[in-house]
């Protein structure tokens, strides 16, 4: 897997409440919209282990038994996104935590109103991205691809 462009990549995890409630499309068709790169994209169910380690800053909290109970209570969705400062562009887009109070727009902010129940994860950093890319998805599950719509979605310098 490549970590080592001009371009990152960035871990989404559309959330049980997202996958019930029918937002699936809306979601995916934000993140194109954008003018990012899908580079990957499955379904998956999320099990008590990969839940501890993705959620391992949370595991001494009270609230994460009911945030593992959750988040295994349905398939989820997980996508890599690729572009230019992308972890960055990513949380914007989703939102702060506290839905109900996340700016209109965003993600969390146009769809929910719950802070557990908040549609998706995101990456929160660089680094955290490439560990949750490489813990959600396989090397031959990251498709590199060549994607004419950077001509017009970056400017020049802005490309590799
Ligand atoms: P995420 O990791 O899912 O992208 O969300 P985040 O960065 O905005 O929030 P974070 O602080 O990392 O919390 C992870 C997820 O745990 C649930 N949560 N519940 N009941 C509570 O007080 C509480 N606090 C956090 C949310 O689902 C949150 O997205
Ligand atoms: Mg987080």
């Amino acid at each position: 897997m490549k970590f080592d462009g001009i371009y990152e990549k960035t871990l989404v995890i559309i959330k049980p409440d997202a996958m019930q409630r029918g937002l699936i499309g809306d979601i995916i068709t934000r993140f194109e919209k954008k003018g990012l790169k899908l580079v990957g994209l499955k379904m998956m169910r999320l099990d008590e282990a990969i839940l501890r380690e993705h959620y391992s800053h949370h595991v001494d909290k009270g609230f994460f038994p009911g945030l593992s109970k959750f988040m295994q209570s349905s398939p989820v969705t997980v996508m890599c996104l690729e572009g230019l400062e992308v972890v960055e562009a990513v949380r914007l887009i989703t939102g702060i935590t506290k839905s109900r109070e996340a700016e209109a727009g965003s993600i969390r902010g146009d769809l929910a109103m719950s802070v557990a129940c908040n549609v998706i994860h995101a990456s929160d950093s660089v680094e955290n991205a490439i560990d949750e890319v490489q813990r959600f998805f396989n090397e031959e599950e990251i498709h590199e691809y060549f994607k004419s719509e950077y001509e017009f979605v970056y400017a020049q310098d802005e490309r590799a």
